[in-house]
């Protein structure tokens, strides 16, 4: 049966981490069921008194119901759950969606992350077995999110970090550049997954399609406004698929025909994302 009643959480603690941006530790009731949440899916918090919105994990809850979110601070939601302090009892349901599929033992990996696109792969990347690189962009240095996981991480996989300004305004990199040159290494990956703005999100993918990559093995996390979460309300339809249920993660070539078949504008054209 699906509930659309929260249950309680509490907020443990939150630490700076990038630009507007919070890490937060959350605890529910653990039930046995933790292990059932996949990286790459969401939960909607409910801010007594304010509202509820759709945020992913960064770490998925432990046995005892501990959790993490990294939260960009964009409006009324945000702002509340912001001037909160440990030990607020807030409200939680999910886990939603869809995740990431498991990659496959030894798979070749490259992920695209863009902003807090970043929060969504971590889970993926902290559990994979096999060969990761990532290729993490950020608007400048004061934007880069997940500070303390990219000093872990750079101690076992291919980190590439691109800024579009550094601290002098000058570009850093470009992430579209480090694509190419990892689409064309002798270590070419078998799947890539990308989360972050639409706009990086579809050309990196059109990228990995022009180097005869097949779309069928890129990954997209695509955001759409989510209402209930449970498929219920139709605010967060892709075509004639539910994002909240079918989503948030696409395969691209899925993704393509959902906008063919409901003859929706062409991808480039889709809304903006809020971080
Ligand atoms: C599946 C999913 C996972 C998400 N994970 C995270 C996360 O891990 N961390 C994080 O910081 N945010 C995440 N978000 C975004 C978050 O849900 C919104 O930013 C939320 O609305 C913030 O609430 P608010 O009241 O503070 O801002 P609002 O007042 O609701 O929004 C502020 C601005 O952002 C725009 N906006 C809000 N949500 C969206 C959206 N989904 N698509 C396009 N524009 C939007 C609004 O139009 C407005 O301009 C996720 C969204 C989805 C759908
Ligand atoms: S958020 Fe209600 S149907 Fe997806």
């Amino acid at each position: 049966m699906i509930s659309l009643t929260p249950r309680p959480m509490r907020l443990l603690e939150a630490y700076a981490d990038g630009e507007a941006a919070r890490h937060f530790t959350f605890a529910i009731e653990p039930r046995g069921d933790q292990s059932l949440v996949a990286p790459g899916q969401f939960f909607m918090l409910t801010v007594p008194g304010v509202g509820e919105a759709a945020f992913t994990y960064v770490s998925q809850p432990d046995a005892a119901g501990r959790f993490s979110a990294l939260i960009r601070q964009t409006g009324t939601l945000t702002a509340a759950l912001f001037a909160l302090a440990p030990g607020a009892v807030l409200g939680y349901r999910g886990p939603f969606g869809r995740g990431w599929p498991s990659p496959g033992f030894g798979e070749r990996l490259l992920l695209v992350a863009g902003g807090c696109g970043l929060a969504p792969l971590a889970g993926l990347i902290d559990g994979a077995a096999g060969d990761v690189q990532l290729i993490y962009a950020a608007r400048s240095r004061a934007y880069q999110v997940l500070a303390r996981e990219r000093t872990r991480w750079r101690q076992r996989l291919t980190l590439i970090e691109t800024l579009d300004q550094d601290d002098d305004g000058v570009e850093q990199g470009n992430p579209l550049d480090a694509l190419q040159l990892a689409l064309t290494s002798d270590t070419a990956p078998a799947r890539v997954f990308c989360c972050g703005p639409e706009a990086l999100m579809l050309a990196v993918a059109r990228r990995c399609v022009d180097h005869h990559l097949p779309a069928s093995r890129v990954w997209l996390s695509l955001e759409r406004r989510m209402h209930c979460g449970v498929g219920l309300c139709g605010h967060c339809y892709i075509g004639s698929s539910y994002a909240c249920v079918d989503g948030p993660t696409y395969r691209y070539d899925e993704y393509l025909r959902l906008l063919a078949a409901s003859g929706q504008v062409a991808a480039g054209c889709l809304p903006p994302q809020p971080c």
